[in-house]
């Protein structure tokens, strides 16, 4: 799916993404009708057991970039890569040797976190050069140790004006999308309805043009902080530790493998 596509859907139905970060999960991902997927920064905390999102770097988003586009070639999906802690702060030269690494590793799109004046010039350079960029606002993770903690953003009067400003800037700037992260339904539905780019909401309410989760999340898998915006649609942690005895129980019992199951002379 297209950036154009993306926006075409503001004013027909919500978007559906999910975050991906390797083959097989794309290869699960593929005959869904999901519509993006997002190979973001959360693989330092979900795929390496990292304390926060700072260490994901760009070789690594890269890499499982490659992999995650590999179990989606010819499918209609979109791929969107994070652009890592520290990588768009800098001069644009710097920037662009991130951009092009992660571009060529099949993003069709790039995704950054908030809205400072250096970071809308690096869109405006960015979106004119022919990479797609999605905006993040709100929860932005990787500023984790300056907001103070993993908690909702925009419930004061300034910080929900700020949001709102920023949204606009990211338009302006030539986002073609914007993610909504931990703020209140009203400032993410006030936000959508003043842009015209799509918005897509992760603890942001029913209201936003598209819902994003992460792939561990959404699919159940054990983990020590269960946000109250998080459902899962299915307990892989009861479901893998029950095959996995399951497997051991029939090791011992002589069950598995079956003759059927094995090589004759
Ligand atoms: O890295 C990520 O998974 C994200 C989503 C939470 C939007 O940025």
């Amino acid at each position: 799916m297209n950036i154009q596509e993306i926006r075409d859907l503001k004013t027909k139905r919500k978007s559906t993404w999910i975050t991906c970060y390797d083959y097989p999960s794309a290869l699960i991902a593929s005959k869904t009708n999901i519509d993006g997927v997002l190979i973001g920064d959360s693989l330092a905390m979900t795929v390496y057991g990292h304390d926060s999102t700072l260490t994901a770097t760009t070789q690594m988003i890269a890499q499982h970039t490659k992999a995650v586009a590999k179990g989606l070639k010819g499918y209609h999906k979109h791929i969107v890569a994070d652009l890592p802690f520290l990588t768009y702060q800098g001069s644009f030269d710097r920037l662009l040797k991130h951009v092009t690494l992660l571009m060529q590793s099949g993003a069709h799109s790039l995704k950054l976190e908030g809205a400072d004046e250096s970071i809308l010039k690096h869109i405006q350079k960015l979106t004119q050069n022919g990479v797609p960029i999605m905006g993040h606002l709100g929860l932005t993770p990787q500023s984790i140790h300056t907001i103070g903690g993993y908690k909702v953003q925009g419930k004061t009067q300034s910080q929900y004006i700020k949001i709102l400003n920023d949204a606009k800037k990211l338009e302006q700037a030539g986002c073609f999308c914007l993610v909504l992260e931990c703020v209140p339904d009203k400032l993410a539905n006030e936000i959508t309805n003043s842009l015209e780019i799509p918005t897509i909401g992760i603890g942001a309410g029913s209201g936003t043009d598209g819902q994003i989760l992460v792939w561990h999340d959404l699919l159940g898998y054990p983990s020590e902080h269960k946000p109250k915006f998080v459902r899962s649609f299915m307990n892989t942690q009861q479901e893998a530790t029950a095959a996995i005895e399951a497997y051991i129980n029939q090791i011992q019992n002589i069950q598995f493998p079956l003759p059927s199951e094995s090589y004759k002379i």
